[in-house]
Parts: C-alpha cells; sequence; structure tokens
C-alpha cells in the first residue's frame, strides 16, 4: 500500500511550501489539491459559464477532459502537471481571477466529486504527501500521517505581503482578506477547512519553516 501524508490548513499558513519540501525530503510525489479546484475554475473561466448558478457549474464540469499527472524532472521528483484538453495549464491557474473563481466552484458537490476521484486515484498509486483543506478529514481519512498547519492572521498577512513584495499601507487590507478567507473556508457547507481530530496540530506562528519541517518529520518513522 503506498503511504500517504495529509497536510490540511489556512491560506498563508506555508502548507503549500512545507508539503513540497516534506515529499522532496522523503522522495515522494506531491499533490496540490487547489490546483485541481483551480483548473476546473479555469475551464468555467474560458468556456464562459456563468459561475453565479452551481446547476451550471455541475453541468459543465461533466464536459471537462482534464487529468493530472506526474513527470520526474532532472532530480528525479515528481513533478505535477495539470492538463486541459491535452495542455499543460501552467501558472495560467495562478491568476487572482481564477483564485476567485476557485473558492466559487469548490463549492459545489459535482466539483468536489470530480476533484476527490482524481485525488483517489493518485494517492492509491503511490507515495504522496497530498495538500489541501479536507485532506485529512474527507479525502484521505486512513492517511498514514496527519497535519493541520496555521498561523495567526495577523503572522500570515506579514507573510503574504513580503511575498508579494506590498508596502506597509497594505497590511490592514491583506489583513482583512485573510479573516475573511478563513470564514469562507471554515464556515462553507461541504468539507468545510477543519483540523481532522488525529491530525498533528501546529501552529507555526513563531516557527522558521525550516523548524516546521524538522517537527514534521519528527513524526514521521
Ligand atoms: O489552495 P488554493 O488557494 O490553490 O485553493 C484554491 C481553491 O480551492 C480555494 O478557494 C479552496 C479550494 N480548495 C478546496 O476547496 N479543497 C481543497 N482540498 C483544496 C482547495
Amino acid at each position: 500500500m503506498p503511504i500517504n501524508i495529509a497536510i490540511d490548513g489556512t491560506a498563508g499558513s506555508g502548507k503549500g511550501t512545507l508539503a513540497k519540501q516534506l515529499a522532496k525530503k522523503l522522495g515522494f510525489g506531491c499533490l496540490d489539491t487547489g490546483a485541481i479546484y483551480r483548473s476546473v475554475a479555469y475551464y468555467m473561466v474560458e468556456t464562459g459559464v456563468d459561475l453565479s448558478k452551481g446547476e451550471n457549474i455541475a453541468k459543465a464540469v461533466k464536459k471537462i477532459n482534464f487529468k493530472v499527472v506526474f513527470e520526474a524532472d532532472e532530480n528525479g521528483n515528481k513533478v505535477q502537471k495539470n492538463i486541459l484538453d491535452e495542455t499543460d495549464l501552467g501558472d495560467k491557474i495562478r491568476t487572482e481571477q481564477i483564485s476567485l473563481a476557485s473558492s466559487i466552484v469548490s463549492q459545489v458537490k459535482e466539483v468536489r466529486e470530480f476533484a476527490t476521484k482524481i485525488q483517489h486515484e493518485i494517492a492509491s498509486s503511490f507515495d504522496v504527501v497530498v495538500e489541501g483543506r479536507d485532506i485529512g478529514t474527507v479525502v484521505l481519512p486512513n492517511a498514514n500521517y496527519k497535519f493541520f498547519l496555521t498561523a495567526s492572521p495577523q503572522v500570515r498577512a506579514r507573510r503574504r505581503l513580503k511575498q508579494l513584495s506590498l508596502p506597509e499601507e497594505n497590511y490592514e487590507s491583506i489583513l482583512e482578506e485573510i479573516v475573511e478567507r478563513d470564514r469562507r473556508d471554515t464556515t462553507r457547507a461541504l468539507s468545510p477547512l477543519k483540523a481532522a481530530e488525529d491530525a498533528v496540530y501546529i501552529d507555526n506562528s513563531n516557527q522558521l519553516p525550516e523548524e516546521t519541517l524538522r517537527e514534521m518529520l519528527s513524526y514521521i518513522k
């Protein structure tokens, strides 16, 4: 049986970076599940689906020709590619417009079923770190290891400010966005963001990324 490691957490908790680092250290693949929701959103935006109606989204997801593949890079690490109609979407799914659209489409049951099926196929094929919002709770409740990462909203706002190289005057609005996104992620009806009861909960407000990585590795035998 392949080994599965689930990492869930809040936006800005560093879970994406830490999932990649952990996977590299262990020689595992790393699945960014948000990229699947983003790819679905990209398809819907490109084909002009009216996202104000859940039924349109549910219908459109049935027509999508999408797959996730893993390709070895020059160091032999498995790298995720999100393929729509035989084309790698690359960074096209990383825009603000797609972030917003993905938070809408990810609330639709049919989209969650579509994304979960892909995640199950990958998790049952090889050793993988799976990173998202509902991995330890819904997608892989029997994962070998589960982590839930977070940090205070203030620390996450500071990190984002630095990441985007924005001046201090943007701090308050970024903080507001983070609080609002937490509220949306934790209160949505389907698969809300929450720590699995058996997850290792790490608040990394006062940790450097390498300290969080070391703490996570200390749990893995
Ligand atoms: O992690 P991210 O920002 O790339 O995620 C994009 C969107 O997908 C975000 O609005 C939350 C949603 N998502 C989800 O509902 N479940 C997941 N397992 C991963 C992401």
